[in-house]
């Protein structure tokens, strides 16, 4: 194995052993947290807040919307694992780096992650608040976690992805969103752009043209490694605004992470009854 991948693999360990040291039970199920969607981890029956400037190696979040906290507890009676903030490709991280704290999951045991973001919406049929069960995606990035050395133990050199997201787990969100009667619920696909500036009209056409029904700056890369890694993935965009590349309106950080807060309510909702799912399930 090459130095630059033996690295890799001890700062992962490394991190992964510090967090098992300071709670040896670690839960199945985790949880990022996207945008203004924070509020979401003050609804935890905390056991364990560990900062992510004390896990050795972890990066360092330069968000101010993103907390850096990794939260263990109960959420609606089920244990899980939050990882409240994430790293972006925009803030100068590789995406190998983004994708360290998925991978000191998969070294925990995590076997179900739950990830969510805020998203610009291109599908027309979207409004502010709309939920999007993430179906499929795209990475526009033009990079891949998984580009360079291939650890075996981590996972496969190929690894297939004509599912990424589990039509199962998709299934049991629209189901769980149906029993919590959460309205505004939609399945699409989500595509990841570098950022941080934010689409013109004429690639907002493109993108929507290429397939996708939502844009954001996130979440691809996590989704690549914990794939890689045989975690099961349910991806949920909150679609923060809409774009219309023939009537673009501005696009605010104020008012994405406004949006998320008005809508943490109906998506925390979904989401418990989506963990009791996954947990009565086995
Ligand atoms: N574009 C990219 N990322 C986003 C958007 C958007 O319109 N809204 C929220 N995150």
């Amino acid at each position: 194995m090459s130095s630059a991948a033996s690295s890799y693999r001890d700062k992962v360990e490394r991190a992964a052993s510090y967090i098992k040291n300071i709670c040896p039970e670690i839960p199945c199920t985790a949880i990022q947290l996207g945008t203004g969607l924070n509020d979401l981890s003050s609804k935890l029956e905390l056991e364990h807040e560990i900062a992510y400037e004390d896990i050795p190696g972890f990066p360092r979040t330069t968000v101010e919307s993103h907390q850096g906290v990794l939260l263990i507890g109960r959420l609606g009676g089920c244990r899980t694992l939050t990882l409240s903030g994430r790293f972006h490709f925009y803030e100068g991280y590789s995406t190998q780096e983004i994708t360290l704290p998925i991978r000191v999951l998969q070294l925990l045991g995590i076997s179900s992650l739950i990830i969510t973001n805020a998203a610009g919406g291109l599908n027309p049929l979207f409004l502010p608040g709309t939920i999007m069960v993430i179906r499929d995606h795209l990475n526009f990035l033009g990079e891949n976690p998984l580009r360079g050395p291939n650890i075996e133990e981590w996972g496969p050199r190929f690894p297939d992805f004509s599912e990424p997201y589990g039509p199962d787990l998709v299934k049991m969100a629209l189901d769980s969103a149906d029993h919590c009667q959460t309205d505004r619920v939609v399945t699409g696909t989500y595509v990841c752009i570098p950022g941080p500036s934010l689409e013109t009209p004429a690639e907002t056409r493109w993108l929507r043209q290429c397939g996708a029904d939502a844009v954001g700056m996130s979440s691809v890369p996590e989704v690549i490694v914990a794939r890689h890694g045989s975690m099961q993935v349910l991806g949920l965009s909150l679609i923060s605004n809409v774009n219309d590349p023939d009537n673009f309106q501005p696009i605010v950080l104020e008012d994405i992470i406004a949006e998320g807060r008005r809508a943490s309510a109906r998506l925390e909702k979904l989401i418990v009854e989506f963990i009791n799912r996954l947990n009565d399930r086995g």
